[in-house]
């Protein structure tokens, strides 16, 4: 969980309303992670007891409690969403290298890329199937979209790799495709289960979507600032992976040819070898990379918080305001 929530009594309060709902979500994601192969059940459970914050069933499950008591399918489809990250985020560890995920060793470091990726495919197959017993097309479609949009995502992540020249378009559409997209799902879907009117769906989309648009930045951003302990995954992880994301690019606009040559460095090196992270820290300072990035991450949730502002009040909405403001104000 966002280690802020002590600090912030709206927050708190937000998680509370969904706790009962995320405790059967986690049952349901316990069942519903036992494969005939035990390779399979082992690689699952590791990751779920791991931790994460939870933070897409959360979106899922107040959205749907915006229009009235939580249903069935929403703890479901709560499920189905939260098993989909697991999976992208087993992928998404064998494909950068990842040493680290929520704290442990990643999977593909305890049990090989081989089994890691078998096992991410499992958990894609079975939340498809949870998500096919609400016997509805549009939640299969959702998902699926969802599903190719994050793929195409990583395979265009890879291309652009090791690309100094990349553009704030060209990492806009990463983030898009790589966390916004699933964040409005889980909003849409979270409509859908309340049998909420195409409308309300499409708006609680692209207020999730701007969330979770905020929610990467952030997470690029805290790649610099925060520390491997309160992250679960190292600092400075991005660059050294090849990553150009937006605090770069920004303090590549004004760079020196010095400072150009100093990233240009670290992402040859992959390493902080013959740079050190520090200096790299120093050159996002000189040129407000890391404030100006916030700015922009703080113009996504003015959007999300416009958008919520439309629905009657209510606890659940409350709650929703909460996370926004969590999305830009938390360390982990
Ligand atoms: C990690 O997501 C992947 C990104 C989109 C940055 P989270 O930061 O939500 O990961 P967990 O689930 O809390 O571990
Ligand atoms: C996020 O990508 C993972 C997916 C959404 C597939 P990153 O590579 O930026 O995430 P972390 O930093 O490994 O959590
Ligand atoms: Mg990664
Ligand atoms: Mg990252």
């Amino acid at each position: 969980m966002f280690s802020n929530i002590r600090q912030s009594l709206s927050a708190r309060e937000a998680f509370e309303l969904v706790q009962s709902e995320l405790r059967e979500v986690e049952r349901e994601i316990d069942l519903e992670s036992i494969a005939s192969v035990d390779a399979i059940t082992t690689i699952s459970r590791y990751l779920q007891v791991g931790g994460g914050k939870r933070l897409r069933p959360i979106l899922l499950l107040l959205t749907n409690r915006l229009f009235g008591a939580s249903t069935d399918s929403a703890r479901r489809l709560a499920a189905v969403v939260e098993m989909i990250h697991t999976a992208t985020l087993v992928h998404d560890d064998v494909i950068d290298f990842a040493q680290t995920r929520r704290g442990r060793p990643s999977i593909n470091v305890v049990w090989g890329n081989h089994r890691s990726v078998l096992a991410g495919d499992w958990l894609y197959m079975q939340a498809f199937q949870i998500a096919l017993r609400e016997r509805n097309f549009h939640v299969l479609d959702v998902l699926i979209s969802l599903t190719q949009m994050m793929v195409e995502g990583e395979l265009l992540q890879l291309e652009r790799l090791h690309r100094i020249d990349l553009t704030e378009a060209d990492y806009m559409e990463l983030v898009d495709r790589k966390s916004a997209s699933l964040f409005s799902a889980c909003a849409r879907l979270g409509a859908v289960a309340a049998r909420a009117n195409e409308a309300a769906e499409s708006k609680l989309g692209d207020f999730a979507w701007n969330l979770g648009m905020a929610f990467q930045l952030v997470d690029d951003i805290l790649d610099f600032t925060s520390t491997e302990k309160i992250l679960g995954k190292p600092a400075g992880n991005d660059l050294r992976e090849g990553k150009v994301t937006l605090p770069v690019i920004y303090a590549l606009e004004n760079a020196s040819p010095d400072e150009r040559h100093a990233i240009e460095t670290v992402i040859a090196d992959a390493a902080y070898e013959h740079l050190p992270f520090m200096r790299i820290l120093q050159i996002l300072e000189q040129h407000d990379a890391i404030s100006r990035s916030y700015e922009r991450a703080h113009a996504f949730t003015n959007t999300s918080r416009k958008l919520i502002a439309a629905f009657p009040e209510s606890p659940a909405k409350r709650a929703l305001q909460a996370i926004v403001d969590l999305v830009t104000d938390r360390d982990s």
